[in-house]
């Protein structure tokens, strides 16, 4: 995790770090810290806390020049402390770094270096590498990163400076993202693009192993060897307004109301005259043809993604599929092989076990195809085939537009891969019909329940009352059956995440099997009995639970006659859609739900404790 940023050119670099931070802040908020050169000056400001506690520090002690380097952190190897908080220095050759990523070796290197005589002041394995360079250092900073990267085990993605060369800032990767800006007269470095598309939209995205070396007339990228390597200038194509927060209070409320919109695109990309394409998608027709199983790798709200990703895919492709957690995949030796389709989805395309889910698919011979929304983003690249899920950039930690993108373009993918294994009464253009109504029918919901009248909100507002009058003993229970069970999970991941109650998602016929037990008048339980085939054993199960004194909130369709049934506490009524798409409109009020319990709690929405948006290390 972490998020790290460079800069050299006219500007003051403190600006452009600390506005770079604030955008990477989503990577890791645990410390901060700068490091600007101004003649021969090396000034390091580093602070425990927020970005705002080193915001604040700075207006107290201001920093001049205009070449440095900057991080924000998310604690892996100490403390968060201001003394374990980048850049970590050697003060003796005047070498300066930020990190992101982990150096397995470091104490191994640690030993080395302290015995040569190097004295370490934080628990970081960062400072390793900040002396490392110094003691290879001998009169060329590039040659010393090179030297450098050969000795270091592990992830990362550095910054690094010298004192003495105001001007100069040099960059390299390793499994941990990493992306050069160039602009008129200036060049940035950052771990993704929002952090300077305020400055920049021309990007060159860094590849493994790759040493760059920028100054504010030019920049030049090496190889592990030295030899210089011409890179291709991408020009970005979305706006910085996309990555802020537009008029709303957090990013994670501006995200679910992009979900409409993402939708409409996405749909009016991949669907031209009739029929399903991706356009960027390299595996052919023909490789797609042969496959005989489907096994799906993820994480988090990704990983939930995968699962009605699975139900979909078996129902319409009719071959076998599956869907693991990314973190058990990569260690449990799984059977695949050559004709097995592995689809790894993951938002930013950096999530480390995900990624080794893809490196363990690859060398069983699998063909893996990616489904990311991050450009350029390592899983993206390392993929046999990618599919983009164009949902922009999510800032707000707790996922929710790049969720339904997923499920989106993992439907759209199935009726593709359908369309060529020739699937018997497989039926594309009526699929078609229906998911391009679902932006409009999302719109209308968000319309109702939130423009409107804040339904979700005075819910939550009861929730908070009740909760603190029960000296903070209630929690929450989702039930769902069939493609909603994932959006259950998802459901309670997502007040987890931001609100800190406890939260369980189930399979709602698993009720007897154990749930039953927790229903009394404590938690809250969240039944979607949304339209489907198993609409009346949902309602059996409601059931079950009023005749416990339960407290029950469903999510059903619009205009359901249980709607009326004076039992149930609280009614939530979603637009009507075939079953296999209400996944799409169902998970709104779970994300609305979440939000707003957080936000009764007064909790930090956007970058909840403990949590980080992009998880680069295991
Ligand atoms: C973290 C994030 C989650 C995300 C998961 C997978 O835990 O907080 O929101 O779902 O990583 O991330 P990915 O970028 O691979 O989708």
């Amino acid at each position: 995790m972490c998020g790290i940023i460079g800069y050299t050119g006219p500007r003051k670099a403190t600006e452009v770090l600390l506005s770079g931070l604030s955008r990477l802040e989503y990577r890791g908020y645990d410390s901060a810290g700068i490091a600007v050169i101004k003649g021969k000056k090396l000034q390091v400001t580093r602070k425990q806390g927020k970005l705002s506690v080193l915001i604040e520090e700075l207006k107290h002690s201001p920093v001049g020049g205009h070449t440095g380097i900057g991080h924000t952190r998310w604690a892996t190897h100490g403390a968060p402390n201001d003394t374990n908080a980048h850049p970590h220095t050697n003060h003796e050759k005047g070498i300066t770094v930020v990190h992101n990523g982990i150096i397995e070796n470091y104490s191994d290197l640690k030993k080395e270096l302290i015995k040569k005589g190097y004295v370490f002041l934080s628990e970081t394995d960062t400072e390793v590498i900040a002396h490392l360079i110094a003691d290879n250092y001998d009169g060329d900073l590039l040659k010393a990163v090179r030297d450098t990267l050969r000795e270091l085990e592990g992830s990362f993605a550095i910054a690094v400076m010298r004192r003495e060369e105001e001007g100069r800032v040099v960059g390299a990767r390793r499994d941990s993202p990493l992306i050069a800006g160039i602009g008129k007269g200036e060049r940035f470095l950052a771990s993704d693009v929002p952090a300077i598309l305020e400055y920049t939209k021309e990007i060159i995205y860094l590849d493994n192993d790759e040493i760059i070396n920028i100054t504010p007339q030019g920049h030049s990228v090496h190889d592990k060897n030295g030899s210089p390597l011409k890179k291709k200038i991408s020009r970005i194509t979305w706006d910085i307004t996309q990555a802020e927060k537009g008029g709303y209070k957090h990013f994670m409320l501006k995200e679910i109301f992009e979900q409409p919109d993402i939708l409409r695109r996405l749909i009016s990309k991949r669907v031209r005259k009739g029929r399903i394409f991706f356009e960027e998608l390299s595996i052919s027709p023909k490789d797609l043809a042969k496959i005989k199983d489907i096994a799906i790798v993820a994480c988090g709200t990704a990983y939930h993604a995968g699962m009605v990703g699975k139900y979909i895919l078996e129902k319409e492709v009719k071959v076998p599929a599956w869907v693991d957690q990314a973190s058990e995949f990569r260690y449990r030796d799984p059977v695949i092989g050559k004709d097995t389709l592995v689809i790894v989805i993951s938002q930013s395309g950096e999530t480390a076990d995900t990624l080794a889910g893809l490196r363990e698919a690859k060398k069983k011979g699998a063909t893996v195809l990616a489904v990311c929304n991050v450009l350029g983003s390592t899983i993206a690249r390392e993929a046999d085939g990618i599919i983009y899920t164009l949902a922009g950039p999510e800032i707000a930690v707790a996922s929710t537009k790049a969720y339904t993108a997923q499920i989106a373009t993992l439907f759209l993918f199935t009726y593709y891969l359908a369309a060529i294994k020739k699937v018997k009464g497989h039926n594309e253009k009526n699929f078609i019909n229906e998911i391009k109504k679902i932006p409009e029918k999302a719109e209308s919901f968000l319309n109702a329940y939130h423009t409107k009248k804040n339904v979700l909100g005075a819910y939550a507002a009861e929730f908070h009352n009740y909760y603190l009058s029960r000296n903070n003993k209630s929690c929450f229970l989702y039930l769902a059956r069939n493609i909603n069970y994932p959006n259950a999970l998802e459901g309670a991941l997502k007040l987890k995440e931001v609100s800190y109650i406890s939260a369980e998602g189930y399979p709602a016929g698993e009720m007897k099997h154990g749930p039953i037990a927790l229903i009394d008048e404590n938690p809250w339980v969240v039944c979607i009995a949304v339209r489907a085939a198993t609409y009346d054993k949902m309602i059996s199960n409601i059931r079950e639970i009023k005749a416990r004194g339960g407290i029950v909130m469903t999510v059903m369709t619009e205009g359901d006659e249980l709607a009326k049934d004076k039992s149930i506490n609280y009614v939530i009524e979603v637009p009507d859609v075939r079953e296999e798409l209400s996944p799409l409109l169902v998970v709104l009020p779970l994300q609305l739900l979440a939000y707003y319990v957080a936000r009764e709690f007064g909790y930090d929405i956007d970058k909840p404790r403990n949590l980080a948006k992009s998880v680069t290390v295991e």
